[in-house]
Protein backbone atom coordinates (compact mmCIF):
# COMPACT_ATOMS: atom_id res chain seq x y z
CA UNK A 1 0.00 0.00 0.00
CA UNK A 2 2.97 2.21 -0.09
CA UNK A 3 3.24 5.14 -2.43
CA UNK A 4 7.23 6.27 -2.86
CA UNK A 5 6.30 9.27 -4.45
CA UNK A 6 3.27 10.30 -2.36
CA UNK A 7 4.24 13.62 -0.44
CA UNK A 8 4.20 13.48 3.27
CA UNK A 9 5.51 14.93 6.48
CA UNK A 10 9.48 15.17 6.87
CA UNK A 11 10.21 15.29 10.56
CA UNK A 12 8.37 14.21 14.28
CA UNK A 13 8.58 18.07 14.69
CA UNK A 14 6.72 18.37 11.62
CA UNK A 15 4.08 16.05 12.17
CA UNK A 16 3.34 17.23 15.70
CA UNK A 17 3.27 20.73 15.31
CA UNK A 18 1.30 20.88 11.65
CA UNK A 19 -1.63 18.28 13.72
CA UNK A 20 -1.62 20.78 16.76
CA UNK A 21 -2.02 23.30 14.67
CA UNK A 22 -4.85 21.70 13.20
CA UNK A 23 -5.75 21.48 16.36
CA UNK A 24 -5.16 24.51 17.83
CA UNK A 25 -7.41 27.55 16.37
CA UNK A 26 -10.05 29.84 16.23
CA UNK A 27 -12.03 27.65 18.47
CA UNK A 28 -9.35 27.75 21.30
CA UNK A 29 -9.29 30.97 21.17
CA UNK A 30 -12.42 32.24 19.68
CA UNK A 31 -15.48 30.07 20.83
CA UNK A 32 -13.86 28.53 23.83
CA UNK A 33 -13.45 31.43 26.60
CA UNK A 34 -17.49 32.51 24.87
CA UNK A 35 -18.94 29.31 25.51
CA UNK A 36 -17.15 28.97 29.10
CA UNK A 37 -18.22 32.33 29.69
CA UNK A 38 -21.50 31.27 28.58
CA UNK A 39 -21.88 27.87 30.33
CA UNK A 40 -20.84 28.66 33.70
CA UNK A 41 -17.18 28.19 33.52
CA UNK A 42 -15.38 26.17 35.77
CA UNK A 43 -18.04 23.26 35.58
CA UNK A 44 -18.21 23.44 31.42
CA UNK A 45 -14.02 23.00 31.35
CA UNK A 46 -14.74 19.97 33.64
CA UNK A 47 -17.40 18.34 30.94
CA UNK A 48 -14.69 19.57 28.23
CA UNK A 49 -11.69 17.68 29.11
CA UNK A 50 -13.34 14.51 30.25
CA UNK A 51 -15.09 14.62 26.67
CA UNK A 52 -11.66 15.16 25.11
CA UNK A 53 -10.23 12.68 26.46
CA UNK A 54 -12.40 9.77 26.77
CA UNK A 55 -14.47 10.36 23.98
CA UNK A 56 -12.26 12.53 21.64
CA UNK A 57 -8.63 10.56 21.62
CA UNK A 58 -10.31 7.56 20.64
CA UNK A 59 -11.55 8.91 17.38
CA UNK A 60 -8.68 10.92 17.13
CA UNK A 61 -6.53 7.46 17.33
CA UNK A 62 -8.98 5.37 15.00
CA UNK A 63 -8.86 8.19 12.55
CA UNK A 64 -4.61 8.17 12.43
CA UNK A 65 -5.24 4.29 12.05
CA UNK A 66 -7.14 4.61 9.43
CA UNK A 67 -5.05 7.58 7.43
CA UNK A 68 -1.66 5.65 8.05
CA UNK A 69 -3.03 2.62 6.83
CA UNK A 70 -4.10 3.39 3.77
CA UNK A 71 -2.05 6.82 2.71
CA UNK A 72 -5.34 7.97 1.35
CA UNK A 73 -7.44 10.98 1.50
CA UNK A 74 -10.57 10.43 3.43
CA UNK A 75 -12.94 9.06 1.14
CA UNK A 76 -9.54 7.39 -0.69
CA UNK A 77 -9.15 5.14 2.33
CA UNK A 78 -12.52 3.98 3.35
CA UNK A 79 -12.89 3.00 -0.52
CA UNK A 80 -9.69 0.97 0.28
CA UNK A 81 -10.64 -0.67 3.64
CA UNK A 82 -14.33 -1.58 2.74
CA UNK A 83 -14.92 -0.99 -0.89
CA UNK A 84 -18.36 -0.66 -2.36
CA UNK A 85 -20.37 -0.31 1.85
CA UNK A 86 -22.56 2.26 3.18
CA UNK A 87 -18.82 2.72 5.56
CA UNK A 88 -17.83 5.00 2.51
CA UNK A 89 -20.83 7.78 3.93
CA UNK A 90 -17.97 8.65 6.57
CA UNK A 91 -15.35 10.25 3.46
CA UNK A 92 -18.02 11.98 2.65
CA UNK A 93 -19.71 13.14 5.39
CA UNK A 94 -16.19 14.51 5.77
CA UNK A 95 -15.22 16.44 2.81
CA UNK A 96 -18.50 17.73 3.09
CA UNK A 97 -18.07 18.83 7.08
CA UNK A 98 -14.38 20.17 5.68
CA UNK A 99 -16.25 22.37 3.11
CA UNK A 100 -18.64 23.50 5.14
CA UNK A 101 -16.34 24.70 8.19
CA UNK A 102 -14.16 26.15 5.90
CA UNK A 103 -16.86 28.05 4.62
CA UNK A 104 -17.58 30.55 8.23
CA UNK A 105 -14.10 29.78 8.99
CA UNK A 106 -12.40 31.51 6.32
CA UNK A 107 -15.17 34.36 7.38
CA UNK A 108 -13.95 34.76 10.88
CA UNK A 109 -10.26 34.35 9.51
CA UNK A 110 -11.29 37.66 7.32
CA UNK A 111 -12.72 39.52 10.46
CA UNK A 112 -9.12 38.25 12.09
CA UNK A 113 -7.30 40.30 9.12
CA UNK A 114 -9.60 43.26 9.63
CA UNK A 115 -8.76 43.83 13.62
CA UNK A 116 -5.38 43.35 12.60
CA UNK A 117 -5.46 46.44 10.42
CA UNK A 118 -7.76 48.46 12.90
CA UNK A 119 -5.48 47.93 15.84
CA UNK A 120 -3.55 51.16 14.56
CA UNK A 121 -6.44 53.02 13.32
CA UNK A 122 -6.95 55.66 15.67
CA UNK A 123 -10.26 56.07 17.15
CA UNK A 124 -10.88 51.85 17.24
CA UNK A 125 -9.61 51.62 20.63
CA UNK A 126 -12.01 53.36 23.15
CA UNK A 127 -13.03 52.24 26.25
CA UNK A 128 -16.84 51.92 24.93
CA UNK A 129 -18.53 48.63 24.65
CA UNK A 130 -21.41 50.30 22.86
CA UNK A 131 -18.92 52.01 20.04
CA UNK A 132 -17.12 48.47 19.82
CA UNK A 133 -20.05 46.64 19.43
CA UNK A 134 -21.11 48.98 16.84
CA UNK A 135 -17.91 48.88 14.93
CA UNK A 136 -18.16 44.75 14.97
CA UNK A 137 -21.70 44.98 13.77
CA UNK A 138 -21.06 47.71 10.86
CA UNK A 139 -18.18 45.99 9.84
CA UNK A 140 -19.15 42.42 9.66
CA UNK A 141 -22.95 43.17 8.44
CA UNK A 142 -21.59 45.02 5.34
CA UNK A 143 -21.45 43.81 1.68
CA UNK A 144 -18.18 43.73 0.36
CA UNK A 145 -15.07 44.74 3.15
CA UNK A 146 -15.46 41.56 5.44
CA UNK A 147 -16.03 39.17 2.14
CA UNK A 148 -12.89 40.71 0.76
CA UNK A 149 -10.96 40.30 3.73
CA UNK A 150 -12.25 36.66 3.80
CA UNK A 151 -10.82 35.97 0.25
CA UNK A 152 -7.16 37.46 1.11
CA UNK A 153 -7.22 35.12 4.38
CA UNK A 154 -8.53 32.06 1.79
CA UNK A 155 -5.96 33.09 -0.60
CA UNK A 156 -2.98 32.75 2.23
CA UNK A 157 -4.24 29.58 2.92
CA UNK A 158 -4.72 28.19 -1.05
CA UNK A 159 -1.13 29.75 -1.30
CA UNK A 160 0.36 27.35 1.60
CA UNK A 161 -1.74 24.25 0.54
CA UNK A 162 -0.70 24.58 -3.17
CA UNK A 163 2.75 24.26 -2.00
CA UNK A 164 1.90 20.64 -0.63
CA UNK A 165 2.70 18.73 2.51
CA UNK A 166 6.34 19.37 3.41
CA UNK A 167 7.24 22.09 1.57
CA UNK A 168 3.81 24.12 2.57
CA UNK A 169 2.37 23.04 5.27
CA UNK A 170 4.90 21.67 7.56
CA UNK A 171 7.07 24.69 6.52
CA UNK A 172 4.66 27.37 7.77
CA UNK A 173 3.69 25.29 10.96
CA UNK A 174 7.28 24.94 12.21
CA UNK A 175 7.79 28.45 12.28
CA UNK A 176 3.98 29.56 13.00
CA UNK A 177 3.27 27.28 16.00
CA UNK A 178 5.83 27.54 18.72
CA UNK A 179 5.50 31.76 17.71
CA UNK A 180 1.90 31.23 18.80
CA UNK A 181 3.10 29.67 21.66
CA UNK A 182 5.34 32.13 23.19
CA UNK A 183 2.90 35.00 22.39
CA UNK A 184 -0.16 33.52 24.43
CA UNK A 185 2.07 33.04 27.07
CA UNK A 186 3.05 36.96 26.88
CA UNK A 187 -0.67 37.50 26.76
CA UNK A 188 -1.54 35.10 30.05
CA UNK A 189 0.90 36.72 31.95
CA UNK A 190 -0.14 40.55 31.32
CA UNK A 191 -3.84 39.08 31.82
CA UNK A 192 -3.45 37.71 34.45
CA UNK A 193 -1.18 40.39 36.46
CA UNK A 194 -4.23 42.85 36.15
CA UNK A 195 -5.57 44.07 39.64
CA UNK A 196 -8.86 42.31 39.72
CA UNK A 197 -7.63 39.45 37.70
CA UNK A 198 -8.72 37.00 40.87
CA UNK A 199 -12.48 37.05 39.95
CA UNK A 200 -11.77 35.91 36.47
CA UNK A 201 -9.75 32.80 38.20
CA UNK A 202 -11.86 31.54 40.37
CA UNK A 203 -14.33 31.48 37.26
CA UNK A 204 -12.53 29.28 35.32
CA UNK A 205 -11.28 26.64 37.95
CA UNK A 206 -14.00 26.64 40.75
CA UNK A 207 -16.80 24.32 38.43
CA UNK A 208 -20.98 25.06 39.53
CA UNK A 209 -22.48 21.91 38.44
CA UNK A 210 -25.68 23.22 38.62
CA UNK A 211 -25.01 25.81 35.57
CA UNK A 212 -24.88 22.73 33.52
CA UNK A 213 -27.72 21.75 31.19
CA UNK A 214 -27.95 19.42 28.17
CA UNK A 215 -27.50 22.34 25.74
CA UNK A 216 -24.22 22.47 27.69
CA UNK A 217 -22.97 19.54 27.72
CA UNK A 218 -23.92 18.71 24.00
CA UNK A 219 -22.07 22.14 23.31
CA UNK A 220 -18.53 21.05 25.41
CA UNK A 221 -18.76 17.53 22.81
CA UNK A 222 -19.22 19.73 19.73
CA UNK A 223 -16.50 22.03 20.79
CA UNK A 224 -14.72 19.02 21.97
CA UNK A 225 -14.26 17.53 18.66
CA UNK A 226 -14.69 20.86 17.04
CA UNK A 227 -11.58 21.58 18.59
CA UNK A 228 -9.15 19.09 18.49
CA UNK A 229 -10.28 18.74 15.03
CA UNK A 230 -11.76 15.05 14.80
CA UNK A 231 -14.69 13.61 13.09
CA UNK A 232 -14.36 14.87 10.13
CA UNK A 233 -11.50 13.19 8.23
CA UNK A 234 -9.03 15.59 9.09
CA UNK A 235 -6.29 13.20 11.07
CA UNK A 236 -7.45 10.78 8.69
CA UNK A 237 -6.11 13.11 6.10
CA UNK A 238 -2.98 14.34 7.68
CA UNK A 239 -2.41 10.49 8.99
CA UNK A 240 -2.18 9.73 5.73
CA UNK A 241 1.41 11.71 5.60
CA UNK A 242 2.78 10.37 9.20
CA UNK A 243 5.54 7.97 8.33
CA UNK A 244 5.30 4.23 9.44
CA UNK A 245 7.83 4.84 11.96
CA UNK A 246 6.07 7.08 14.02
CA UNK A 247 3.39 6.11 17.51
CA UNK A 248 0.67 7.24 16.60
CA UNK A 249 -0.52 6.53 20.01
CA UNK A 250 2.13 9.31 21.34
CA UNK A 251 1.12 11.75 18.42
CA UNK A 252 -2.62 11.35 19.70
CA UNK A 253 -1.77 12.26 23.28
CA UNK A 254 0.51 15.05 22.49
CA UNK A 255 -1.54 17.25 20.45
CA UNK A 256 -4.70 16.71 22.86
CA UNK A 257 -2.64 17.68 25.69
CA UNK A 258 -1.05 20.77 23.67
CA UNK A 259 -5.01 21.42 22.17
CA UNK A 260 -6.32 21.60 26.04
CA UNK A 261 -3.28 23.53 27.36
CA UNK A 262 -3.61 25.99 24.92
CA UNK A 263 -7.76 26.68 25.36
CA UNK A 264 -6.90 26.96 29.21
CA UNK A 265 -3.94 29.58 27.98
CA UNK A 266 -6.66 31.37 26.27
CA UNK A 267 -9.25 31.26 29.00
CA UNK A 268 -6.20 32.86 31.32
CA UNK A 269 -5.43 35.61 28.55
CA UNK A 270 -8.87 36.42 28.31
CA UNK A 271 -11.19 35.45 31.08
CA UNK A 272 -8.82 37.77 34.02
CA UNK A 273 -9.00 40.52 32.09
CA UNK A 274 -12.97 40.53 31.63
CA UNK A 275 -13.31 40.24 34.97
CA UNK A 276 -10.47 42.94 35.87
CA UNK A 277 -12.25 45.20 33.60
CA UNK A 278 -15.32 44.73 34.97
CA UNK A 279 -17.14 42.83 32.03
CA UNK A 280 -19.28 40.38 31.49
CA UNK A 281 -17.77 37.33 29.98
CA UNK A 282 -21.34 35.98 28.66
CA UNK A 283 -20.96 38.10 25.60
CA UNK A 284 -20.63 35.30 23.01
CA UNK A 285 -19.31 34.96 20.09
CA UNK A 286 -18.47 39.27 20.04
CA UNK A 287 -16.33 38.33 23.15
CA UNK A 288 -12.66 38.53 21.13
CA UNK A 289 -14.33 41.55 19.20
CA UNK A 290 -15.97 42.99 20.92
CA UNK A 291 -15.00 42.77 24.85
CA UNK A 292 -11.22 42.34 24.45
CA UNK A 293 -10.41 45.63 21.98
CA UNK A 294 -12.63 47.51 25.30
CA UNK A 295 -9.77 46.37 27.90
CA UNK A 296 -7.03 46.33 25.21
CA UNK A 297 -7.89 50.09 24.99
CA UNK A 298 -7.58 50.37 29.05
CA UNK A 299 -4.03 49.13 28.88
CA UNK A 300 -1.00 50.76 28.30
CA UNK A 301 0.15 49.85 24.89
CA UNK A 302 -3.06 49.03 23.85
CA UNK A 303 -2.59 49.20 19.92
CA UNK A 304 0.60 46.97 20.63
CA UNK A 305 -1.24 44.61 22.35
CA UNK A 306 -4.40 44.34 20.14
CA UNK A 307 -1.87 43.96 17.12
CA UNK A 308 -0.61 40.80 19.07
CA UNK A 309 -3.83 39.39 19.61
CA UNK A 310 -5.24 39.54 16.63
CA UNK A 311 -1.76 38.21 15.00
CA UNK A 312 -2.28 34.85 17.11
CA UNK A 313 -5.82 34.88 16.18
CA UNK A 314 -4.92 34.77 12.64
CA UNK A 315 -1.99 32.39 12.98
CA UNK A 316 -3.74 29.91 15.40
CA UNK A 317 -6.50 30.28 12.20
CA UNK A 318 -4.50 29.46 9.43
CA UNK A 319 -2.46 26.33 10.21
CA UNK A 320 -6.38 25.00 11.71
CA UNK A 321 -7.73 26.14 7.90
CA UNK A 322 -4.97 24.89 5.50
CA UNK A 323 -6.34 21.54 7.21
CA UNK A 324 -9.15 21.93 6.54
CA UNK A 325 -8.36 22.59 2.73
CA UNK A 326 -6.24 19.77 2.55
CA UNK A 327 -9.09 17.22 3.12
CA UNK A 328 -10.66 18.80 0.26
CA UNK A 329 -7.44 19.11 -1.82
CA UNK A 330 -6.30 15.70 -0.87
CA UNK A 331 -9.47 13.95 -2.32
CA UNK A 332 -9.70 16.29 -5.62
CA UNK A 333 -5.93 15.31 -5.86
CA UNK A 334 -6.46 11.52 -5.49
CA UNK A 335 -9.90 10.44 -6.56
CA UNK A 336 -10.12 12.89 -9.52
CA UNK A 337 -6.72 12.88 -10.35
CA UNK A 338 -6.22 16.64 -10.78
CA UNK A 339 -2.95 18.32 -10.17
CA UNK A 340 -2.46 20.02 -6.79
CA UNK A 341 -2.40 23.34 -8.42
CA UNK A 342 -5.53 23.28 -9.78
CA UNK A 343 -7.31 20.93 -7.01
CA UNK A 344 -6.36 24.20 -4.79
CA UNK A 345 -7.71 26.59 -7.78
CA UNK A 346 -11.46 25.02 -7.57
CA UNK A 347 -10.94 24.21 -3.81
CA UNK A 348 -10.67 27.73 -3.23
CA UNK A 349 -13.12 29.06 -5.58
CA UNK A 350 -16.11 27.13 -4.07
CA UNK A 351 -15.68 27.73 -0.68
CA UNK A 352 -14.81 31.73 -1.51
CA UNK A 353 -18.15 31.36 -3.21
CA UNK A 354 -19.74 29.95 -0.10
CA UNK A 355 -18.07 32.17 1.89
CA UNK A 356 -19.07 34.86 0.41
CA UNK A 357 -23.01 33.62 0.90
CA UNK A 358 -21.82 32.69 4.65
CA UNK A 359 -20.53 36.42 4.92
CA UNK A 360 -23.18 38.00 3.57
CA UNK A 361 -25.92 36.04 5.25
CA UNK A 362 -24.73 38.16 8.30
CA UNK A 363 -26.15 41.41 6.86
CA UNK A 364 -27.84 41.92 3.14
CA UNK A 365 -29.03 37.87 3.48
CA UNK A 366 -29.99 37.57 6.94
CA UNK A 367 -33.44 37.27 6.25
CA UNK A 368 -32.30 33.77 4.35
CA UNK A 369 -33.16 31.43 7.26
CA UNK A 370 -33.22 27.64 7.52
CA UNK A 371 -34.64 26.43 11.02
CA UNK A 372 -34.70 29.83 12.14
CA UNK A 373 -30.78 30.45 11.45
CA UNK A 374 -29.24 32.13 8.95
CA UNK A 375 -26.22 30.58 6.77
CA UNK A 376 -22.75 31.55 8.86
CA UNK A 377 -24.56 30.09 12.17
CA UNK A 378 -26.45 26.85 10.18
CA UNK A 379 -23.27 26.41 9.29
CA UNK A 380 -21.36 26.25 12.60
CA UNK A 381 -24.43 24.52 14.78
CA UNK A 382 -24.90 21.92 12.27
CA UNK A 383 -21.21 20.89 11.74
CA UNK A 384 -20.04 20.86 14.96
CA UNK A 385 -23.00 19.73 17.12
CA UNK A 386 -24.19 17.28 14.32
CA UNK A 387 -22.12 16.24 11.53
CA UNK A 388 -18.64 15.61 13.55
CA UNK A 389 -20.58 13.52 16.15
CA UNK A 390 -22.06 11.57 13.57
CA UNK A 391 -19.27 11.57 11.54
CA UNK A 392 -16.66 10.41 14.87
CA UNK A 393 -19.57 8.28 15.73
CA UNK A 394 -19.19 6.58 12.12
CA UNK A 395 -15.34 6.64 12.45
CA UNK A 396 -15.25 4.39 15.95
CA UNK A 397 -17.54 2.53 14.68
CA UNK A 398 -15.48 1.17 11.67
CA UNK A 399 -12.20 0.58 13.37
CA UNK A 400 -14.18 -0.77 16.41
CA UNK A 401 -16.10 -3.23 14.09
CA UNK A 402 -15.01 -3.17 10.72
CA UNK A 403 -11.20 -2.92 10.96
CA UNK A 404 -9.68 -6.39 11.93
CA UNK A 405 -8.21 -6.31 15.57
CA UNK A 406 -4.81 -7.27 14.68
CA UNK A 407 -4.67 -4.90 11.95
CA UNK A 408 -5.56 -2.04 14.16
CA UNK A 409 -2.57 -3.67 16.75
CA UNK A 410 -0.10 -3.77 13.97
CA UNK A 411 -0.70 0.28 12.95
CA UNK A 412 -0.61 0.79 16.81
CA UNK A 413 2.08 -0.65 17.80
CA UNK A 414 4.18 -0.68 14.19
CA UNK A 415 3.86 -3.94 13.48
CA UNK A 416 5.97 -4.85 16.94
CA UNK A 417 8.60 -1.85 16.78
CA UNK A 418 6.97 -0.31 19.50
CA UNK A 419 6.48 -3.20 22.28
CA UNK A 420 3.30 -4.09 22.83
CA UNK A 421 0.90 -3.15 25.59
CA UNK A 422 -1.84 -5.62 25.91
CA UNK A 423 -3.87 -3.52 28.75
CA UNK A 424 -3.28 -0.58 27.14
CA UNK A 425 -4.32 -2.24 23.62
CA UNK A 426 -7.14 -3.48 25.57
CA UNK A 427 -8.46 -0.26 27.30
CA UNK A 428 -7.98 1.76 23.79
CA UNK A 429 -10.25 -1.04 21.98
CA UNK A 430 -13.10 -0.79 24.95
CA UNK A 431 -13.23 3.33 24.16
CA UNK A 432 -12.96 2.56 20.41
CA UNK A 433 -15.66 -0.27 20.51
CA UNK A 434 -17.69 0.74 23.50
CA UNK A 435 -17.09 3.54 25.44
CA UNK A 436 -16.63 6.25 23.00
CA UNK A 437 -19.72 5.53 20.30
CA UNK A 438 -22.38 4.87 23.20
CA UNK A 439 -21.52 8.13 24.82
CA UNK A 440 -21.54 10.27 21.41
CA UNK A 441 -24.68 8.82 20.23
CA UNK A 442 -26.49 9.57 23.94
CA UNK A 443 -24.96 13.43 24.15
CA UNK A 444 -26.09 13.51 20.54
CA UNK A 445 -29.30 12.18 21.06
CA UNK A 446 -29.90 13.87 24.00
CA UNK A 447 -28.72 17.40 22.96
CA UNK A 448 -31.07 17.54 19.94
CA UNK A 449 -33.92 16.23 22.07
CA UNK A 450 -34.87 12.69 21.26
CA UNK A 451 -34.35 11.53 24.22
CA UNK A 452 -34.39 13.06 27.69
CA UNK A 453 -31.42 11.95 30.31
CA UNK A 454 -30.53 15.13 31.73
N1 LIG B 1 -9.60 22.63 15.40
C1 LIG B 1 -9.80 23.89 14.75
C2 LIG B 1 -10.03 24.95 15.80
O1 LIG B 1 -10.11 24.63 16.99
O2 LIG B 1 -10.17 26.11 15.44
C3 LIG B 1 -10.92 23.89 13.76
C4 LIG B 1 -10.95 22.69 12.89
C5 LIG B 1 -9.88 22.42 12.07
C6 LIG B 1 -12.03 21.83 12.96
C7 LIG B 1 -9.88 21.25 11.33
C8 LIG B 1 -12.03 20.69 12.24
C9 LIG B 1 -10.94 20.41 11.45
F1 LIG B 1 -10.90 19.31 10.77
Amino acid sequence: MTNSKRDGFGSRFGVLVAVAGSAIGLGNLWRFPYLVGNNGGAAFIVVYITVAIVLCLPIMISEFIIGRRTQSNAIGAIKKLAPKSGWLSIGVISVATAFMISCFYSVVGGWTLEYIVKSFSSGFLVNDSGALTKTFSNFTTSPVRPAVMMLIYLAINAFIVSAGIKNGIEKYAKILMPALFVLIIILAIRSLTLPGAQAGLSFLFNPDFSKLTAGSVLAALGQAFFSLSVGMGCIITYGSYVDKKENLMNISLTTAIADTTFAILAGLAIIPAVFAFGISPGEGPGLVFITLPQIFAQMPFGHVISFAFFVILLVAAITSSISLLEVVVAYFVEELKMSRRVATLITFSVIGLFGVLCSLSLGELKEMTLFGKNMFDLFDYTTSNIMLPVGGLLIVLFVGWKIRREDVRDELFNGGVIPFKRTLFNWIMIGIKFLAPIAIAFILLNGIGLIKLF
